[in-house]
């Protein structure tokens, strides 16, 4: 074993990951006086939050009028009734007032004429619930999540928030049931640090690269879900994985929603508009599971495009070149360059694509994390947070509506925020670090660091990749998921031989890709597990085998546990939250209530 000694940090707020979600909490945690470093892997500009592109849903009722019901409304309905009601009242209620804060710290929102905060249509957006749709969705172009990460960014610079860039977090510091701190991997210098804090939150994204093809960054690798499998607690909900109907054709790249919203159809190799069929009223703005679904269906009944008849056409080509380049720059770009299409003579080849995931880390809508006792499932674990994509608030259920994840970065980022101002003591010490606590994160470090194994990382994940794409998919059998299961239980076996080449600690990539892999595969177990395990159709787990929606029996969440060591997953389940918190009026953030 090497021999490694930490650096040791104490703060009463470490928040890990500095996208939209992990930027929020920590500028709200700065606010309340609570002294707050924020650990990321990428320079926080550089987060995946970077990446989103069509909008944020408030309904703020530019465009029309709107209500915040409604929107639940759309919310409840869209998880297809697995979303937690409490969770999903707290975003709608709260979301006009995160929007309004962002446009007062910078955010640069495209404009209406009469200089109203522009919104678009996204799907399953409607007005008066149900009757058609409506446009909720606050848009910066078509680079909302670019605004939002930088505006945040220079918002907790400003107070005072302090960062540490490029290290990269290995463990929880877990002190039997209670959370301490977090340790991580400099990556530029390759010191290893230990951060003692009365809280963690994490905020560490999804984990879209377990999949072959996906729009998620190469980042990606769900580091904080790992770390709380490794802590013994529960994910919830894994198999809950969302296919966006436009992923470029070949690359995975994101082709916003918000172009079928500004009014960009889909057509099949005879030209035809066949949402109408499968969707008769909304049409291409469908909710993403069906619009997936319908894709998929046409590719397989031999009405694909393309010379293998394999991918499905996106028009754009009929609007107003103005309004593209106005409103979707950035998409036309990313079409000119990775489908060597131009928007306004072409169409775009595209392909339902992995992009978001709907499980996470149990929590309540304060952002506490959440676990199951003797027979208690919201139980909160002391001094742990989750927020955004690695968070199961859950307020997406088994499907998430377009444009509601910035919403959740930010109503929950802010939620954290204050509750961490409530709950940490500013006047006690922070915790002793002990090397009882850390012992075994540096047992793993170094036991991959010195793998000399025959299989490499890179063959290992490829493998991995292309299970879950095959067999845990869009469409899913027993077949296919116990296919699924036995293939990813393959690459756990193998990956007992793995072998790293680099032993250095200084920019060791090789190293950093072996670590991410080891916390990919674990979701990857306990996302075909759960997914193999439920057996009804729900958003966007469709059984061919089960195609009904089950709520008698399966109106429930579910938790997986992953043991480290012998690789097998363990299921349990959560009721759903199917009441409001309406009555419960103190709940709701007093801001939300001054706009
Ligand atoms: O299509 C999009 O712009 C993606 C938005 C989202 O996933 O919320």
């Amino acid at each position: 074993m090497g021999s490694y000694k930490f650096v040791d940090h104490s703060y009463d707020v470490v928040v890990v990951g500095a996208g939209g979600s992990g930027l929020r909490a920590a500028l709200g945690c700065a606010q309340a006086g609570l002294k707050t470093a924020c650990v990321s892997k990428v320079f926080p500009t550089r987060s995946h939050t970077v990446a989103a592109q069509g909008g944020i849903s408030a309904s703020l009722g530019n465009m029309s009028q709107d209500d915040w019901r409604w929107h639940m409304y759309d919310t409840v309905k869209g998880s297809d009734w697995l979303g937690d009601q409490d969770a999903i009242e707290y975003l709608c209620r709260n979301a006009p007032a995160a929007v309004y804060e962002l446009e007062h710290w910078g955010v640069p929102f495209s404009r209406t004429d009469e200089g109203r905060i522009y919104q678009r249509a996204f799907g399953g957006m409607t007005k008066n619930y149900g009757e058609g749709p409506i446009q909720r969705t606050c848009a910066a172009a078509d680079r909302t999540g670019h605004a939002i990460l930088h505006t945040l960014y220079g918002q907790s610079l400003r107070n005072s928030v302090e960062f540490f860039i490029e290290y990269f977090a290995l463990d929880l510091i877990m002190d039997g049931d209670t959370c301490r701190g977090v340790t991580a991997w400099k990556l530029d210098d390759g010191t290893l640090h230990r951060f003692s804090a009365k809280l963690v939150i994490l905020a560490t994204g999804g984990y879209g690269r377990a999949y072959f093809s996906c729009t998620s960054a190469h980042t990606c690798t769900g580091d904080g879900n790992a770390m709380v499998l490794r802590a013994g607690l529960p994910l919830q909900d894994m198999e809950f994985v969302q296919f966006h109907p436009t992923g470029i054709y070949g690359a995975g790249c994101l082709i916003t929603e918000g172009a079928r919203g500004e009014g960009g159809y889909l057509t099949n190799s005879e030209g035809e508009r066949f949402m109408e069929r499968y969707a008769p009223s909304a049409k291409d703005l469908a909710s993403r599971d069906v619009v997936s679904r319908a894709m998929t269906v046409e590719i397989r009944e031999g009405r694909g495009v393309g010379p293998n008849k394999d991918h499905i056409h996106l028009h754009l080509d009929h609007l107003d070149p103005k309004i593209l380049h106005e409103r979707l720059p950035g998409i036309s770009e990313s079409a000119k360059i990775f489908a060597g299409v131009d928007v306004t003579k072409e169409p775009i080849p595209v392909l339902p694509t992995v992009h978001y995931n709907m499980g996470g880390i149990p929590t309540n809508y304060h952002g506490e994390v959440l676990t199951k006792v003797n027979g208690d499932a919201d139980t909160v674990v002391p001094g742990l947070m989750a927020v955004g994509e690695a968070a199961c608030v859950s307020v997406h259920g088994a499907n998430r509506l377009g444009s509601n994840s910035l919403t959740d970065l930010v109503v929950f980022g802010r939620a954290a925020g204050l509750r961490a101002a409530e709950i940490v003591d500013r006047a006690a010490k922070p915790p002793e670090p002990k090397d009882a606590w850390t012992d075994s994160h540096l047992a793993r470090f170094d036991r991959f660091r010195y793998a000399s194994g025959a299989e490499p990382t890179a063959a290992l994940r490829l493998d991995m990749q292309k299970a879950m794409q095959e067999d845990v998919a869009v469409f899913r059998t027993d077949d296919a998921l116990q296919s699924g299961v036995q293939r990813v239980a393959q690459v756990i076996e193998r990956a007992r031989n793995i072998g790293v080449s680099d032993r250095g600690l200084v920019w060791n990539t090789d190293l950093m890709e072996t670590l991410e892999f080891d916390n990919l595969i674990g979701q990857a177990a306990v996302t075909a597990n759960s997914a193999a395990n439920r057996q009804e159709s729900r958003g966007a787990h469709a059984r061919e085998d089960f195609k009904d929606r089950d709520d008698k029996t399966w109106m429930k969440h579910t938790l997986a546990w992953y043991d480290q060591t012998t690789g097998k997953v363990k299921l349990d389940d959560r009721p759903v939250h199917t009441y409001t918190m309406t009555d419960d009026i103190d709940y709701i953030a007093p801001k939300a209530r001054v706009y």
